[in-house]
């Protein structure tokens, strides 16, 4: 039954979903790497789509940007459609002198700044974490890709513009690797919900050194993090 926000049929959607932030990234995927994509939601314009990949069904969704967005369609993919696998595909910030730019990173789990975690009630702080056996699957295929990986915590920021530019620092000193906006909310709603979690990412700036992907760039390690992805469906 259609969602609030995803107005699919049950069955329509894959066990396997990469999650994209960007709409127009999730259809430019499912056209260029999919057989037989087809569009199952339109809702708010944020795209999704289900198709195979060598055999295997998989499907590419929007998430949108940020963790109320990646928190909802993630909510509604997992208790109202059965999927298993949520895979973020997306890009990040550096934190660290040796995550270069084009780099793909992996969360292997995700600190916040964000108030998130706090629906859950706990008693405590939680430490969201990816899919181990995602996790491992990942970096299996990646090895045999010869695609090297940087593999660690990473920050799921609440603040793209952040009003305090040195804040980022506390984070490098803990060893965070990168900075993005939705695994954290990922990994929770994963936990919580029992599914299984993971976020690859490729580095598209560096808060250390002030560089910047060309749109070139971008492509080819778009392309290598892809890859990853598709395999593990
Ligand atoms: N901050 C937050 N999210 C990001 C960044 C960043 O610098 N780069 C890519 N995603």
């Amino acid at each position: 039954m259609a969602t609030v926000h995803i107005g699919a049929n049950k069955g329509d959607i894959a066990e396997t979903v990469l999650l994209p932030g960007d709409p127009l990234r999730a259809k430019f995927i499912a056209e260029k790497f999919l057989e037989n994509p087809v569009c199952y939601n339109q809702v708010r314009g944020m795209l999704g789509y289900t198709g195979t990949y060598k055999g295997k069904k998989v499907s590419v969704q929007g998430s949108g940007m940020g963790m109320p967005s990646i928190g909802i369609y993630s909510h509604e993919l997992i208790s109202e459609f059965g999927v298993k696998n949520l895979i973020r595909i997306g890009s990040c910030g550096s934190l660290q002198e040796d995550v270069k730019i084009r780099d793909v990173v992996l969360g292997v789990s995700a600190s916040t700044n964000s108030r998130y975690v706090h629906n859950f009630e706990l008693p405590g702080d939680f430490a969201a974490t990816a899919s181990f056996e995602l996790l491992v699957k990942a970096k299996e295929i990646a090895d045999k890709k010869g695609i090297e990986i940087k593999a660690g915590n990473i920050l799921s920021s609440d603040v793209f513009y952040d009003d305090n530019l040195d804040s980022w620092k506390k984070w490098a000193k803990m060893g965070v690797l990168a900075v993005e906006m939705e695994a954290a909310a990922l990994y929770m709603n994963a936990a919580r919900l029992g599914a299984h979690a993971l976020t690859l990412l490729t580095v598209s700036d560096s808060l250390v050194t002030h560089e910047v992907t060309t749109s070139e760039e971008r492509e080819k390690t778009f392309t290598d993090m892809m890859e990853i992805a598709l395999e593990l469906a």
